[in-house]
């Protein structure tokens, strides 16, 4: 199995751009499945993730073809409206085949994708999404069966928050089910992630009538039909918050190009009450080394615009090296904190109890054998392990091929010591 071996210590320096936002293209390409014209996707990154949503899309009759980071869809035929288990369990977001299959075919199975490592990670709010709108739904052996009704769906008033707040995918599954619902649909506490926000402009330009995405309220206009996209998917902000942590760790001037600032707001000002500074120029934004060690602060995670989860483990793996305490509370995830042993073995202080992880800093991190757990966890690993003494070895790496495209080639670029190599275990 692959594994990383990092010599950490470098210093770091050069540029490094930006692809693609996952969490916007897995969305995205579903949006395939609601109009019979081609499209076109631009700026999807090649991730494993990515891979696995396009062979859901191959198993649903699209054909699809790669142009460097563009993908072209064609829609072959309508046969089978199943999305595997096999498919869906390595890749939850595989769920957001539901909304389109439903509106667009009327009926399809897809299956339930289950739990994983960061949490339970339910799917009753997209369930009951398109219940409002019409949508009879069973889940059995596994497998959600869908159906709409006669005439197909039915605008209609839904209350999509849960006891977590809002969900981006359940918001992206419900929205675009009701693109082609008859009627008007209006989703209150809709989720307000710069995903969603892109998802919904991707749709508006297919002809949807979209307003509201980026506020908890959100109305969608229903209409016949959909022509074919030709979108360009938005930078990755957590991506970018992952390479700007490594500059901190690292005390290194990386420059990030490509990011955008309003997407990253909270997660920069966390940095910065850290001692991080962050210098912008237009769409780059470089890390200011200091020789001062950065001081330990509180956040919380919370749904955009506050404090991402997704940036919570790179962000501490950070704190395991400032002065002083820092209390991290997970709002989003209560149980995602896979990676705090890890750091701990690489010498951190941390204590988990009840959703929230106190770390006492220390003055460096030592290098180590390591094992990825999932994937913001890994790349936590990563930056701690191109900042730490010594040698790392950090196993299970598949997980941070799900999300960071050739990471150890980009790295290496910077100067960072870190190679692919087979490790057994
Ligand atoms: N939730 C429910 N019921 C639902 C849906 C969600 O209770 O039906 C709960 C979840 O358990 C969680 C909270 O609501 O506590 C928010 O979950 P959300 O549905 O927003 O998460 P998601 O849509 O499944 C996306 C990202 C995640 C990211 C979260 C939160 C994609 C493909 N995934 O997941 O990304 O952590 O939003 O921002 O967009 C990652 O990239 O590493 C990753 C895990």
């Amino acid at each position: 199995m692959d594994a990383f071996r990092i010599i950490g210590g470098k210093k770091l320096s050069g540029s490094i751009a930006v692809r693609g936002a996952k969490n916007a293209a897995l969305p995205i390409l579903a949006t395939c499945l609601l109009t019979d014209s081609p499209c076109r996707y631009r700026n999807v990154p090649l991730l494993r993730d990515i891979q696995t949503q396009v062979k859901i899309l191959n198993t649903l009759g699209v054909e699809t073809q790669w142009s460097g980071r563009s993908i072209t869809t064609r829609l072959l035929d309508t046969y089978n409206s199943i999305a595997p288990y096999e498919l869906v369990k390595t890749m939850r977001a595989g769920v957001v085949a539901l909304g389109p299959l439903l509106a667009k075919r009327g009926e399809c199975r897809v299956s339930l994708p289950g739990g994983c490592v960061i949490g339970e990670r339910p799917i009753d709010l997209h369930l009951r999404g398109l219940e409002a709108l019409g949508a009879e739904i069973n889940v059995e052996h596994g497998d959600i069966y869908a159906k709409a009704p006669k005439g197909g769906l039915r605008g209609a008033e839904i209350y999509l928050g849960g006891t977590f707040g809002s969900s981006v995918t359940a918001t992206a599954n419900v929205m675009m089910a009701a693109t082609l619902a008859t009627g008007t649909t209006v989703i209150e506490c809709a989720a307000c992630e710069p995903e969603v926000v892109d998802l919904a402009n991707c749709l508006n330009a297919m002809g949807a009538r979209i307003s509201g995405a980026g506020s908890p309220t959100m109305t969608i206009k229903g209409v016949r039909k959909l022509r074919g996209a030709d979108w360009t998917v938005i930078p990755d902000r957590i991506e970018a918050a992952t390479f700007l942590v490594l500059g901190a760790m690292t005390r290194s001037p990386i420059t990030v190009t490509g990011a955008r600032y309003e997407h990253m707001m909270a997660f920069c000002h966390v940095l910065r009450q850290m001692g991080v500074q962050i210098e912008r120029k237009g769409r780059s934004m470089t890390v200011v080394p200091s020789s001062k060690r950065y001081r330990g602060t509180d956040f919380v995670t919370l749904p955009f615009p506050a404090f991402p989860t997704d940036c919570q483990a790179q962000t501490m793996a950070l704190a395991c090296i400032a002065e002083g305490t820092s209390v991290i509370t997970e709002r989003i995830y209560p149980e995602r904190f896979m990676h705090a042993a890890e750091l701990k073995r690489m010498g951190a202080s941390i204590q988990v109890s009840g959703g929230q992880a106190i770390v006492q800093g220390t003055a460096h991190l030592e290098g180590t054998e390591v094992m990825a757990s999932d994937l913001r966890a890994s790349a936590a690993l990563v930056n701690a392990a191109c900042a730490a003494k010594g040698e790392s070895l950090i196993r299970r790496i598949y997980h941070v091929d799900r999300g960071y495209e050739r990471i150890e080639e980009r790295l290496s670029k910077l100067g960072a010591s870190i190679e692919r190599v087979d490790a057994e275990g």
